[in-house]
C-alpha cells in the first residue's frame, strides 16, 4: 500500500468513525479549580499571551501535527495554516516522511504562501530516522520554512500496524544525533499514549527543547489502524497508555524543558487545566480537522475563538490576569489550612 493511501485513509478514518478513548479520559474531569466570587479585575484585561520557544503568542493553543502527503491534505494544511496564524497560534503538520519518498509531495505541506509567519513544525517518526540522513531531515524542515521539528513517537501504533516499523533499537540515539544537527529546536510528542516522566527526562538529556506528552483520552491510534486495516490487536490496545493528566503531573514536576499537552484536550478549559498542571501550550488534533472539514477557516476561528473564551472566563474565576497567575491558580484538591 502507498504511502498516499495510508495517509488519507487515517484523515478519512478519523472524520468518519469514533477512534477517541472509550475507556479512560484524559483526566481533565478530575481537576477543579477554586472558585473566586470577587474576581477583582476586569475581564476584557486578562492577558492570554504566552511565550514558547523564545515566540510570544496571543494564546496558548497549538493544531499539533495532522497531515500532508495526499493530494487533498494541501487544501486541510493551508486552511487550518491560514487559521492559526489569525488566531496568533502554532500549528503542527503531519509526518513528512512522504515528501522524502516522493518530491511532488512537498506542496501538501506548503502553507508559507498563505501563511507566512505561522510558527510551523514539521514533523517526522523517530523510528523513520534510521533511514534518512541529518541532511535529509533539515530539508524537511528547510523545504518547508518550519521553526521547529517535531519528532513523533508512535510505537503503539508502529506496534498494532502490519506494516509498522517495529525496531526501534536506536531510536534515542538517532533522536539526540538530530537535536545536536539540527538548525531548529526538536520538539518530542506521542501520538496519544502519553510520555512519563522517565521518557522525558531521558528526551530532555537528548536535547529536546520541548515535549508534547499527547496522552490517552483523545485520538486512539489502534482505533485508527483497527478501522483502516483490522488491525486485530487494536481492539486490546484502544486505551492503552498514560493519560494526558497523569503525564503533565508526572511531567512537570521532573523536567525543565517546557510541556505541550495534547490528548483528549477539548475546550479552552481543558487548556486552563492543562497550563495549572504545568503546560506552556495546549493542544488538539482532531476537533480541529473536524472543523475544518465541516466549514474551512472559519470553522477553525470559531474553534479558537470559542476555546479563548473558555480559556478567558477560567482565568477571569480563578483570579489569574496572565498564564503565569493561572499556573499558580488554586485547584479543590489544594489544601486549604494555610
Ligand atoms: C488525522 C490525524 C493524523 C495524525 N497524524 C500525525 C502525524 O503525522 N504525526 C504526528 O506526530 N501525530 C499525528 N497525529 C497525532 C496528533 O498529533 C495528536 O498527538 C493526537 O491526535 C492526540 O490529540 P487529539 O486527541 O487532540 O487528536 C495525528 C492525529 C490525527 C487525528
Amino acid at each position: 500500500m502507498g504511502i498516499e493511501t495510508r495517509k488519507m485513509e487515517h484523515v478519512e478514518i478519523a472524520l468518519k468513525k469514533k477512534i477517541e478513548a472509550r475507556e479512560k479520559t484524559a483526566g481533565f474531569e478530575s481537576v477543579h479549580f477554586k472558585h473566586y466570587s470577587l474576581p477583582e479585575m476586569n475581564f476584557s484585561q486578562i492577558d492570554t499571551s504566552q511565550t514558547f520557544l523564545k515566540r510570544k503568542f496571543k494564546l496558548p493553543f497549538m493544531i499539533v501535527s495532522m497531515t500532508g502527503g495526499f493530494l487533498e491534505a494541501e487544501k486541510i494544511n493551508k486552511e487550518l495554516a491560514v487559521a492559526a496564524e489569525l488566531e496568533g497560534i502554532m500549528l503542527g503538520l503531519g509526518s513528512q516522511r512522504a515528501m522524502l519518498e516522493k518530491k511532488d509531495l512537498r506542496k501538501t505541506f506548503n502553507v508559507r504562501d498563505v501563511a507566512p509567519k505561522v510558527f510551523l513544525c514539521g514533523n517526522i517518526g523517530a523510528v523513520q530516522l534510521q533511514n534518512y540522513s541529518i541532511k535529509q531531515i533539515e530539508s524537511l524542515v528547510s523545504d518547508i520554512g518550519a521553526n521547529a521539528l517535531c519528532i513523533h513517537l508512535n510505537p503503539l501504533q508502529e506496534a498494532v500496524q502490519k506494516e509498522g516499523d517495529k525496531n526501534w533499537q536506536n531510536a534515542s540515539k538517532l533522536i539526540g544525533k538530530v537535536c545536536d544537527g539540527l538548525s531548529v529546536p526538536v520538539i518530542a510528542k506521542e501520538t496519544g499514549a502519553g510520555i512519563n516522566s522517565e521518557v522525558a527526562l531521558e528526551l530532555e538529556s537528548l536535547g529536546v527543547s520541548a515535549i508534547d506528552v499527547s496522552g490517552v483520552g483523545g485520538t486512539s491510534w489502534s482505533a485508527i489502524e483497527l478501522f483502516r486495516k483490522g488491525a486485530k490487536a487494536g481492539e486490546q490496545f484502544w486505551d492503552w497508555g498514560n493519560s494526558t493528566v497523569d503525564c503533565l503531573e508526572e511531567c512537570s514536576n521532573s523536567v525543565k524543558i517546557p510541556l505541550i499537552a495534547s490528548g483528549g484536550v477539548r475546550s479552552g478549559l481543558d487548556v486552563a487545566k492543562s497550563i495549572r498542571l504545568g503546560a506552556a501550550i495546549g493542544g488538539a488534533g482532531l476537533p480541529f480537522i473536524k472543523a475544518q472539514n465541516a466549514k474551512g477557516i472559519a470553522g477553525i476561528t470559531a474553534e479558537i475563538q470559542k476555546w479563548k473564551e473558555e480559556l478567558k472566563i477560567a482565568m477571569f474565576l480563578t483570579r489569574s490576569k496572565n498564564l503565569e497567575d493561572l499556573r499558580k491558580a488554586k485547584l479543590e484538591s489544594d489544601c486549604c489550612c494555610d
